[in-house]
């Protein structure tokens, strides 16, 4: 089968269905590859590019699965050839009549954005992989619009504060703003609903916000639930107190399905410091943000500049037609399952079933619902092992258990030969030595403290060297054996240790 990548006509699109690189893997499926010529202009990969990884530059008319950005326009779709397969983002939720309007076609069509958020799907989520670009490139907007620095210095001519940002909505693009953001040095506050990406939120260095809810509950599904009037109160008054202490703050709350949620209002865009600055993500689906325009940059009386830009991931037009092509990559692996350049729609498939809108010019949209799970639903954990509490051991019986063991060591000191006496005291204070020393070192640094300590062992390598020499069969053998034993400990324990040690460093 031969796969077209379209040129995207859409106004304002820079990004295209397939890079060089995934051309190459289109290929290695068993299809032949046509781009459309100009295609990848405006991404900065040229005709010459693609036609070296392998493509014809030609039209997609004749191809039999045509690869798209955004949706054809009608005369783009004229020109498919009957039979064939359409796969790019249709917004099938939101465009009704694009629906009908495939549905009379002999075509068959599958969105990328209807792609279910499951574990096996992730790899073909474009949403997410979109989402992520946008959140890192939200910051960096920001940071042009804010013209100042983001992290905190001291400098001979004076102290420079660290910038405040405030992330509303922890999902995809939201975290990828809090890990940006925060490199960059800013302090990150975050907030959401769902109480599970608190970790996530630290983990990224930022700090979150919780808002008290009785309804907060693990979503099972990675995504919000409409919240309650208690709910929206509390959140007002926390908006209400970090917008005036805000330098920026980034809004990607959504619930799927529902308009975005109003969460910034505009007195509280009145709040903020002049020099301030608001990127409201969802300003495509209305908005967070009281003021927004979407796709506009817009200044408040009081000096706000509120960004409403829809085209984040555009921004990046390389990288994210690279992951959008990667996306699309593995989607076709799995619709490829012979390697043979023949596609498959499998209906059995819930990932397939869920992103194709039309089938042989058939409507197949909606899907039926999926069961996702992004996290475990709680009815499904398995209930808890009744555990034992371990009783911590009273101040007494530790006591007890000191002074048996230090009557045990001098009654074997009394009775041990003169030469073993001064052995058995220093075992004695490398025991209680060992255990202050050790006992202080915080957990996580235990394995590099015990692999570097090994080395402690090469004592018995001086041993073992004195003794191999012996006259003596035996000893020479356990001697050579000692060697060999103890160097396995202390090489090995430095390679752990260096291990170790790459794990935190940043290169
Ligand atoms: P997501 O579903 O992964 O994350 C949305 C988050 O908002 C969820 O964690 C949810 O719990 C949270 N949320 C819901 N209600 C909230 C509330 N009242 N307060 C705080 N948080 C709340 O969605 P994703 O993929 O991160 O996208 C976020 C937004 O960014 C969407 O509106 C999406 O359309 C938009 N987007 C915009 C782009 C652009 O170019 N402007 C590009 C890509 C995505």
């Amino acid at each position: 089968m031969i796969i077209g990548v379209l040129r995207e006509v859409s106004p304002g699109e820079t990004r295209v269905a397939a890079t060089p690189a995934t051309v190459g893997q289109l290929m290695k499926l068993g299809y032949d590859v046509v781009v459309e010529s100009g295609a990848g202009e405006l991404s900065n990969f040229s005709d010459v590019a693609y036609a070296d990884a392998g493509a014809s530059i030609g039209s997609a008319s004749e191809a039999d699965v045509v690869l798209g950005v955004n949706a054809p326009s009608p005369e783009q779709l004229d020109g498919l050839k009957p039979g064939a397969t359409l796969i790019s983002t249709l917004n099938a939720r939101f465009d009704e009549s694009l629906v009908q309007d495939l549905s009379k076609r002999p075509l068959t069509a599958l969105s990328m954005d209807a792609v279910p958020r499951i574990s096996r799907a992730q790899s073909l989520d474009v949403l997410s992989s979109m989402a992520n670009i946008a959140g890192y490139r939200a910051v960096v907007e920001a940071a042009h619009e804010f013209g100042r620095f983001f992290t905190g210095q001291v400098t001979a001519a004076g102290k420079v504060p660290p910038a405040k940002v405030l992330i509303v909505g922890a999902g995809v693009a939201g975290l990828s703003a809090i890990g940006s953001a925060g490199s960059m040095g800013a302090i990150v506050r975050a907030t959401d609903p769902r109480p599970e990406v608190a970790d996530q939120v630290a983990s990224l260095g930022g700090e979150y916000l919780a808002i008290e809810n009785p309804e907060a509950e693990v979503s099972a599904t990675g995504y919000a639930k409409e919240m309650g009037d208690d709910y929206k109160a509390r959140e007002a008054q926390l908006y209400t107190a970090q917008s005036s202490e805000a330098d920026i703050i980034i809004t990607t709350a959504l619930i799927p399905g529902r308009p975005a949620p109003r969460i910034i209002t505009a007195a509280m865009v009145a709040s903020m410091k002049p020099g301030s600055v608001i990127v409201d993500m969802a300003a495509a689906n209305g908005g967070n943000v009281e003021g927004t325009v979407a796709g506009e940059k817009v200044v408040t009386d009081n000096g706000v500049t509120i960004l409403g830009y829809t085209d984040l991931p555009g921004r990046l037009p390389a990288q994210a037609s690279q992951l959008y092509g990667q996306n699309l990559v593995n989607l076709l692996k799995l619709m490829t399952p012979g390697k043979d350049g023949q596609l498959v729609v499998d209906f059995d498939d819930v990932v397939i079933r869920s992103m194709t809108v039309v089938k042989d010019g058939e409507c197949t949209w909606p899907p039926p619902p999926v069961q996702v799970s992004a996290a475990p639903a709680a009815a499904a954990a398995p209930a808890p092992m009744p555990v034992a509490a371990k009783e911590p051991m009273s101040q007494g019986k530790r006591i007890g258990m000191v002074a048996v063991a230090a009557a045990v060591l001098f009654a074997l000191i009394a009775a041990a030969p003169a030469a073993l006496q001064g052995h058995l005291i220093v075992f004695a204070l490398a025991i209680v030595v060992g255990f202050y020393v050790i006992g202080h070192v915080h957990h996580a640094l235990h394995t590099p403290l015990m692999s570097v300590t090994n080395a402690i062992s090469s004592i018995i390598i001086v041993g073992a060297l004195l003794q191999v020499g012996v006259d003596n069969v035996i000893v020479t053998t356990l001697a050579l054996a000692a060697i060999l034993l103890a160097s396995i400990n202390i090489f090995g324990g430095f390679a752990v240790t260096r291990r170790m040690l790459a794990m935190f460093s940043r290169s």
